[in-house]
């Protein structure tokens, strides 16, 4: 007997008198065959050849995207969470159908994992999009993954529900707590000063990542999944929970519930993800010392929004910020963990704090608002949580954590998270200019015995900018000339378009803009021995030529870089860079795609 003589009726899917209108589950989104019937039927047939049933098909359909990578140590749970997520869409009454997207690390791309991340964006986004899903659980982590999966999501606009990987646990080196990354630059520091042997660098490179799981610092990736939960895009616990826990798991299993309802009430990700979603995003992030490279994903995925564009500025940023400290004694602001952070009451401890400054009409993932969830909550501040979280009249740092600067020699702006200044004298500091024209410079020049540099120096690096190193290498930690290093200084100003990682400290102006790589970018024309100035209290930066000398600066290099055929080469570039180097914008803008934005290239 065969499958066909157990049909009790003829599955009207095939009926050519009624027309497939549906827009969910695998009716929607069919393949363009010209012929809607026979497009379900024959994606009847290959899904069959799964084993899937009739019944199975009829469910509600939750993507769940994998991007588990041997080269994403920080993902390397996703089969577990696969596992979880599938336990909860189909508890639910869902079917849970997994697949692949691109997955980048930090340490394994080149020329940098800011590179691909608009790339994975596309690839999300696109997969999304052209795939009969009614919800998808995006799961991601390492720093870049999670900014391009909402970049994806939120241009999509199918429901997303986001799943983060989770932080590592700290190790330990001769009874003190190491992790990455904060530990990973501050003990190089300290080997290029040397301070500590090779033996001990060694013995530190076995224990700064002891178990799977995202850098557990106030990095990059812990940043995107505190600014996730504030943003009302998965549940609050899931900022935090370790990448080992029992807890992640069970946070995995009902990000599968709720994707089940999500998908019945087709909550979309522009609908969460509004101004005040934003506001209080970007309220988080000054209050946990956030990474700065947050500043660039956050403009980026508020700019595939139709209604943000504009909306949500580089400005924001800082009037935020003028109203809200830093509360999270996590490194590389304060001393701790995120295990720490977790313990404490995580995400929800930190809501609850700065209640008074957020938008709390705000919608979340479930359909409550940012105040129902907070209200619902039970969590009472103990000992252990108010010194990881402190309270809002009795903070780690009392002013912006992430500031805004703007002068003539960043006209479209620059941000410097001064909570990580390790010399705070250096927040308002006049120096002369030592220029590196690119990493290559850097590398060669550094620790050149030579180098005309003083502790006063302001340390320049251009050429790391969105076009410039393509995708903005995280770069701008310039090392301290050995030098220096070796006489004991930690820190000095230094000034790139670039980025550093999230897990990074010092006195660092970064994302200058426009960037070096542009014709007519005035941090393109500082010369060595320039007069540099730094001054938070006022958010400027300046470089004290007049106008007349910076104009003609950069009249002369326009001029250069049109000899050099700099600018033509661009044009004609092939493959992913050259659609790289022709359509990302600045930092301001988010390093995005221009063509990705909302209302797609500006005309300028
Ligand atoms: Fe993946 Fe730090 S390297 S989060």
């Amino acid at each position: 007997m065969t499958q066909d003589d157990d049909t009790p009726h003829p599955n009207k899917d095939y009926d050519l008198s009624t027309p497939i209108s549906s827009t969910s589950g695998l009716r929607q989104g069919l393949t363009s065959y010209g012929d809607s019937h026979f497009s379900l039927f024959l994606r009847k047939v290959f899904i069959k050849s799964l084993g899937y049933s009739e019944d199975a098909l009829s469910r509600p359909i939750i993507g769940i995207v994998n991007t588990f990578s041997g080269f994403n140590p920080c993902h390397a749970t996703l089969p577990q969470l696969i596992e979880a997520a599938k336990r909860g869409v189909q508890l639910n009454g869902g079917l849970a159908i997994e697949f692949p997207t691109i997955s980048v690390h930090e340490s394994f791309s080149y020329p940098t994992s800011m590179f691909l991340r608009n790339l994975m964006s596309m690839d999300t986004e696109e997969m999304i999009r052209s795939h009969p899903l009614d919800a998808c659980i995006t799961i991601g982590g390492c720093d870049k993954t999670v900014p391009a999966q909402l970049m994806g999501g939120i241009s999509a606009n199918k429901p997303v529900l986001p799943l983060i990987t989770g932080p590592m646990l700290p190790g330990s080196h001769r009874g003190k707590r190491i992790g990455a990354c904060t530990d990973c630059r501050n003990n190089w520091a300290a080997f290029r000063a040397q301070e500590i042997d090779i033996e001990e660098i060694s013995a530190i490179n076995d224990e700064l990542a002891p178990t799977i799981g995202t850098c557990g610092v106030m990095g990059t990736a812990s940043t995107m999944a505190c600014v996730t939960a504030a943003l009302g895009m998965m549940p609050l616990r899931g900022a935090s929970a370790p990448a080992v826990s029992s807890a992640r798991l069970r946070i995995a299993e009902e990000t599968g519930a709720n994707a089940v309802s999500v998908a019945k009430v087709k909550r979309k990700p522009q609908e969460i993800m509004t101004e005040a979603s934003f506001l209080n995003a970007i309220t988080v992030l000054q209050a946990i010392g956030g990474s700065t490279n947050a500043v660039v994903h956050l403009m980026a995925i508020a700019n595939r929004h139709p209604a943000l564009q504009g909306v949500i500025k580089l400005q924001t940023f800082e009037e935020i910020g003028r109203k809200t400290p830093l509360l999270i004694d996590l490194k590389p602001s304060g001393e701790n963990y995120m295990n720490d952070f977790h313990y404490a009451g995580g995400m929800l401890a930190l809501l609850l704090t700065l209640r008074p400054l957020l938008e709390l009409s705000a919608m979340t993932i479930t359909g409550q608002t940012l105040g129902e969830v907070l209200d619902a909550s039970t969590f009472r501040t103990f000992p252990l949580s108010q010194q990881i979280i402190r309270p809002l009249n009795n903070p780690l740092y009392p002013d912006s954590s992430l500031t805004v600067l703007r002068g003539n020699l960043a006209p479209n702006g620059a941000i410097m998270k001064a909570s990580a200044s390790k010399d705070r004298s250096l927040l308002s500091h006049t120096g002369p200019a030592v220029v590196f024209e690119n990493t290559a410079d850097l590398a060669t020049r550094i620790d050149d015995p030579d180098l005309p540099v003083t502790k006063d120096s302001v340390l320049i690096l251009k050429g790391i900018g969105p076009i410039g190193n393509p995708g903005m290498p995280e770069a701008g930690l310039i090392p301290i000339p050995r030098k220096l290093a070796e006489s004991g200084v930690k820190d000095m100003l230094r000034l790139s378009d670039g980025r550093m990682s999230g897990t990074a400290g010092g006195t660092i102006v970064l994302h200058i803009s426009p960037e070096s790589a542009l014709p007519e970018s005035p941090f393109g024309i500082v010369e060595t021995g320039d007069l540099i100035t730094c001054d938070l209290a006022g958010r400027r930066l300046h470089l004290d030529v007049s106008d007349d000398v910076l104009n003609a600066r950069v009249e002369q290099r326009k001029q250069t870089l049109e000899e050099q055929g700099v600018l033509a080469q661009r044009k004609r570039r092939r493959g992913y860079f050259g659609l790289y180097e022709r359509s990302v914008n600045q930092a301001q803008d988010g390093a995005d795609f221009d063509f990705l934005a909302a209302n797609g290239p500006s005309d300028d």
